[in-house]
């Protein structure tokens, strides 16, 4: 509740010319179909967080959560052309770096090997992870690089190649 006064508050005091574009977000948030809905989500908690709005970037973090079921972590650095086609069960943890244009799939996890550390992978760009992958710990996932259904990716793949299994190996 004092979330959605906070909110208002900062509606009431904004501009006539910021709020239509506010009532076009706050549509795009509720209304817009799934894939659309969690990159929004994750841009919103993202824009916040980098701002030092800690409290409405952790807001926006589980309305994502509540909304999609996805846990994308407004911490994590993700690069423009992000997409979701099925947004259900993805973990991005905190400390991922993904680049531009990654299509992450159903189910995938991309965060840290143990608890005890914070290595997280790096995501090239032109990257798909297929559904069910879990990507793990400080490891670099090259450019162009496509990761096969349900996978476990422990090492550093190289560019524009095909991986799959558990642990992930090199089709081609
Ligand atoms: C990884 C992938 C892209 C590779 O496709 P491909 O290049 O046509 O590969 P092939 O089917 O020729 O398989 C090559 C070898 O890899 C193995 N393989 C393929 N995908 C695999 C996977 N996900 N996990 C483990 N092994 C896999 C095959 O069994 C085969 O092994 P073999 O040489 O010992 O017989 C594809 O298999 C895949 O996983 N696609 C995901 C599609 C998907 O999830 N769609 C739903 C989206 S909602």
């Amino acid at each position: 509740m004092a979330m959605k006064r906070a909110l208002k508050a900062v509606i009431n005091r904004a501009s006539p010319r910021i709020i239509p574009r506010l009532r076009f977000l706050q549509g795009l948030l509720h209304h817009s179909p799934p894939p659309l809905k969690a990159v929004a989500l994750y841009r919103v908690s993202r824009y916040f967080w980098v701002r030092g709005h800690r409290i409405l970037a952790r807001h926006y973090e589980n309305l994502l959560y509540y909304r999609c079921g996805c846990t994308i972590s407004c911490e994590a650095e993700i690069g423009e052309g992000v997409w979701f086609p099925h947004p259900t069960g993805i973990v991005i943890g905190k400390g991922s770096i993904l680049g531009r244009n990654v299509t992450v799939y159903q189910s995938v996890t991309l965060g840290r090997k143990d608890r005890t550390v914070s290595d997280y992978p790096r995501i090239g760009d032109d990257v798909t992870i297929y559904p069910g992958s879990v990507v793990i710990g400080a490891i670099v996932v090259g450019k162009g690089t496509t990761i096969g259904a349900n996978s476990v990716v422990l090492a550093d793949t190289e560019e524009n190649s095909v991986y799959a299994g558990v642990p992930a190996r090199r089709l081609r």
